[in-house]
């Protein structure tokens, strides 16, 4: 069949429909939509949301890499239920909210316990697993099971807000309860047409329906889109709730160990060339819980009364940087102690990334600098250890 034959097949099979909001985006999915990522293919359960756990707050490009690896090293979900979390989490290690990578664990053996290994195929039964909630449920029932349910991410939230002019305030959850119902109401009439509807409704959001300079011109539901009959397109979707930014200070404290001489040593914000460096546990609440991390400081004179005289006159002093988290901005100021009792030889390079499980939160250790890569690290201690 050629590629004209095609077109125009596709063309009269949507022009016996009605020309329903669902119709317009398939046909405009088919065309103009993303078909070839990685999670596309072989779209099994456990590829669908393993992917749709990565790109909750990451972006695509990003998300790609982190995908390869994953399923290269967990290529089934009973794999990922039997690795240890610690494994998980070295490898989700720079992706970020590390509350994905545990719920991400906890649901594989939830999955592998309670149901034999096989997703449930509902999204009210998908929603009850750890790091799922009903846009991530929806996505995965109605790519995988062809549930007829609506997505309600941000990109589906601005793409139906606008089209149905629908000006309530999203930060109330009545609002998002009825947008939700609203939202099902324009499903496609055929079960087999959601995978690509779900697309869809991604890929608009993403590509036309943007937050700012929306690609109108272009977009296929654009001439009943109420948000635009009404001049609001950019008013739209509203959401008065913002939640305040606050700051926070903290001061690492990185103890190395290094066989070259200081002289040898790259130092901005981090040091280039150390063998060892002492990581603890973090608590299993807060930022970060339960990675491993440098001790950390309030303040600068909290870091420096817990050393001795001579560490403190020995302690490198780095320029402080921002790291963004969702809600915080962090001042970072790094240490740098060159321990000079402890040898490199007495470190146990063996002491596996499953030492978390071992051994008490809290208690520190030395680490060899090339196993700690594959540790669960924060991204700014990430930065700082591997420049
Ligand atoms: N964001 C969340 N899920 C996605 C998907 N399946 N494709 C592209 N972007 C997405």
């Amino acid at each position: 069949v050629s590629a004209p034959n095609k077109k125009a097949k596709a063309k009269a099979s949507t022009q016996a429909l009605p020309n329903t909001f669902a119709v317009r985006l398939l046909a405009w999915q088919e065309v103009h939509g993303r078909h070839h990522l990685p999670w596309q293919i072989n779209a099994d359960p456990y590829r669908v949301w393993l992917s749709e756990i990565m790109l909750q707050q990451t972006q695509v490009v990003s998300v790609l890499d982190y995908f390869a690896r994953f399923t290269q090293k967990f290529p089934t979900l009973q794999e990922l239920a039997e690795a240890p979390l610690s494994d998980v989490l070295g490898l989700w290690s720079g992706l970020g909210y590390y509350t994905r990578a545990r719920n991400l664990h906890k649901a594989a053996q939830m999955v592998q316990s309670e149901f034999g290994g096989q997703f449930p195929p509902s999204s009210a039964e998908l929603v009850k697993l750890p790091g799922i909630g009903p846009s991530t449920a929806a996505a995965i029932a109605s790519i995988c099971f062809h549930e007829r349910v609506s997505i309600l991410d941000g990109n589906a939230k601005r793409l139906l807000a606008r089209h149905l002019g629908f000006s309530d305030d999203l930060s109330q959850s009545v609002a998002h309860k009825r947008l939700q119902t609203l939202a099902n109401a324009q499903v496609p009439k055929l079960a087999q047409d959601m995978p690509r509807y779900t697309q869809a409704l991604m890929d608009l959001g993403a590509m036309l329906c943007t937050q700012r300079k929306p690609k109108c011109e272009a977009c296929p539901v654009s001439t009943d889109c109420q948000a635009r009959l009404t001049d609001r397109v950019e008013a739209l979707p509203i959401k008065t709730r913002k939640v305040k930014r606050s700051q926070l200070r903290m001061h690492f404290l990185l103890r190395y160990i290094t066989a070259v001489t200081d002289d040898d040593l790259q130092l901005k914000h981090s040091i280039a060339g150390i063998d060892a460096v002492y990581l603890e546990q973090r608590p299993a609440k807060g930022i970060w819980a339960e990675l491993l991390c440098p001790p950390c400081f309030d303040t600068e004179e909290a870091l420096r009364s817990s050393l001795t005289p001579q560490e403190q006159q020995r302690l490198k002093t780095m320029h402080s940087f921002q790291h963004v988290l969702t809600h915080k901005d962090l001042i970072i100021q790094a240490h740098w102690l060159r321990d000079e009792k402890v040898s490199i030889s007495s470190i146990d390079s063996t002491n596996s990334p499953n030492r978390p499980n071992s051994t008490p939160p809290n208690e520190g250790q030395w680490y060899a600098i090339n196993q700690s890569k594959e540790l669960g690290l924060p991204v700014p201690v990430r930065k700082l250890l591997f420049p």
